[in-house]
């Protein structure tokens, strides 16, 4: 019998380091394992995840543009219903499940960035209202906490997260958001702001609190504009790569069996890649 492979299902084929990252925790851990990358169009999606078992697959990651239609086509946990998006999908008994690793993603991504993040007094202001703003949301909420602005360019997308999500979200103008940088002790920025060829994020960290915390999901560039004004100013940052190392955990452990680390030496690793 071939050894388990999972694999990471997108269309067009997806540029990811997601093969970097598993392939060096089955090598690390010694488990005779592969991770490929399969480009499947979107109307192939059903059909290809029927066969997964037949081609030698315990389970995959999916990618855009299939991660809502993959909650359809499984049984999604509460994660993956919250956001609204799998990115996990695997075997259990005959059952096909999805989860969304986004949300362990970027709440262990915190906790090992910044150990106590969720101790210190104040409000949380995540800005941006789409997918991966879900994910937070729901991490957030998960991890209990005070109150959460949520600030989006486009209003009406923060309030319809802070009607799904509950009272706890509290949707603000994207205007509004100096008035409140000065209360927030976890700042996370969801938005494509910062990435490459976009503009940066026209933030004052200075005002934030000296104890608050930065997160910023946008991995290309690491060092995002954002992400350097708050370590200039002595801040505890935490940034996309960790997030996407942190995420690809949870997929690991229940397609191969054991939970594998985050560790420098992977960071170092996808870190080169990026750079290239
Ligand atoms: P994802 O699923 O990855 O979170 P998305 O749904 O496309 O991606 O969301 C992108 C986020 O970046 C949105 O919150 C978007 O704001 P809008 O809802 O108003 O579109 C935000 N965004 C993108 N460009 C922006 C800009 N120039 N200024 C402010 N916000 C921006």
């Amino acid at each position: 019998m071939a050894p388990p492979a999972a694999c990471l299902i997108g269309w067009p084929a997806a540029h990811s380091r997601s093969p970097i990252i598993h392939k060096h925790w089955l090598k690390t851990l010694g488990i005779a394992g592969d991770y490929r990358i399969e480009a499947v169009k979107p109307e192939m999606l059903a059909s290809f995840l029927r066969e997964l078992p037949a081609r030698g697959y315990v389970g995959a990651n999916v990618t855009m543009p299939h991660k809502e239609q993959a909650l359809t086509l499984a049984q999604g946990d509460t994660r993956a219903r919250a956001v609204g998006a799998a990115n996990t999908l695997w075997f259990d008994g005959g059952v096909l499940r999805a989860t969304n690793t986004d949300v362990e993603g970027f709440v262990g991504n915190l906790d090992a960035s910044a150990p106590g993040w969720d101790h210190a007094s104040g409000d949380a202001l995540v800005l941006g209202a789409g997918g991966a703003s879900r994910a937070v949301l729901f991490g957030l909420l998960e991890r209990g906490g005070g109150r959460i602005h949520l600030a989006n360019r486009t209003r009406e997308r923060a309030d319809a997260l802070a009607e799904k999500f509950g009272a706890r979200v509290n949707p603000i103008d994207w205007g509004a958001i100096a008035r409140v940088l000065p209360g927030v002790k976890l700042l996370v920025n969801t938005t494509s702001l910062g990435m490459k060829g976009q503009p940066p994020l026209d933030i004052d960290v200075g005002v934030l609190p000296a104890d608050a915390v930065v997160a910023d999901l946008v991995s290309v560039p690491l060092h995002t504009p954002l992400l350097s004004a708050a370590r200039a100013r002595g801040l505890k940052t935490a940034d996309g790569l960790g997030m996407l190392l942190h995420q690809a955990v949870g997929g690991f452990a229940l397609w191969f069996g054991q939970r594998p680390a985050v560790t420098t030496e992977l960071r170092a690793l996808v870190e080169a890649d990026l750079a290239k």
